[in-house]
């Protein structure tokens, strides 16, 4: 495995790279999910690079940004044990983003401002920003990301385009723990009462596909509503079904592909989840 922290050692690197590369951009603290993208890009392409890097431009607060789990060490043991070949960039913030942290203006029609974006200002920006700089510097023919972030992968996917980069982004499906949760760096965070109620969102999401396929959206949102006012445990921020392309509620009819999309506190942690309905 080769480690780089450096944007000059990256550019060197890859300048030296004929096959397909595969890239798998994380935040580190990886987990069963990010593994799956790590083996879905092995599968496609002889060349791996995976970046572990907490961007700090799509923190909408710094308490959270201090608090997101980091375990280099960890991560890297992870990665090598199943690409023992790989690419590894962990640059510091100032190789991403010079001496001033700064945010690109990015023009995605309100994709960017509902459900995450609503709740998380500038979120995305942050986002769009830190993803075109790395796919910048890695070049890759193919980027993988999770599904958990459906928001993040449709918004990423319209910046591709609109950059028109050429590369390639590949959605890869949620990864869930036993009773249903979906993996996320943030679950490392929970205590272990609030890992009991996770599973929660995941439930709601279960229950609204049913009612949604039986009656309607309205009844489907009448029910999450209630089993989030019959507990404690969790604040409900959202539910919402939107159209898979679009992302937007109003034209949702079933005819349409729509998902669920869900996210409530638990404490001080924010979780999110979505389901294919
Ligand atoms: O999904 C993530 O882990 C992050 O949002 C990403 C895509 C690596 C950008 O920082």
């Amino acid at each position: 495995m080769k480690i780089l922290k450096t944007a000059k050692s990256l550019q060197e690197t890859r300048k030296g790279i004929d096959g397909l590369v595969g890239f798998v951009p994380t935040m580190g603290a990886l987990h069963e999910g990010h593994l799956s993208l790590i083996q879905k890009s092995l599968k496609e392409n002889p060349v791996l690079i995976v970046s572990i890097f907490v961007n700090p431009t799509q923190f909408d607060s710094p308490l959270d940004l201090e608090k997101y789990p980091r375990n280099l060490t960890h991560d890297l043991s992870l990665i090598e044990q199943i690409a023992p070949d790989a690419i590894v960039f962990t640059p510091s913030v100032s190789e991403i983003y010079g001496n001033t942290v700064h945010t690109k203006n990015y023009a995605f029609e309100g994709l960017d401002r509902i459900m995450e974006g609503a709740s998380r200002e500038g979120h995305f920006q942050g986002v769009a920003t830190v993803v075109e700089q790395l796919l910048d510097l890695v070049k890759p023919d193919k980027a993988y990301f999770g599904e958990k972030d459906f928001q993040q992968l449709q918004i990423i996917k319209k910046m591709v385009s609109q950059k028109k980069h050429p590369t390639t982004i590949v959605g890869c499906p949620i990864k869930r723990e036993p009773d249903g949760l979906a993996m996320s760096s943030r679950n490392q965070r929970l205590s272990n009462e609030q890992r009991l109620h996770a599973p929660l969102l995941y439930q709601a999401l279960q229950e609204a596909k049913s009612l949604f396929q039986k009656q309607n959206a309205t009844a489907a949102h009448r029910h999450v509503e209630a089993l989030f006012a019959a507990q404690t445990h969790f604040t409900l921020d959202y539910f919402s079904i939107c159209s898979e392309e679009t992302l937007m509620e109003s034209h949702v009819d079933k005819t349409e592909k729509v998902r669920g999309f869900i996210a409530a506190q638990l404490g001080e942690i924010r979780l999110i989840d979505n389901l294919k309905f």
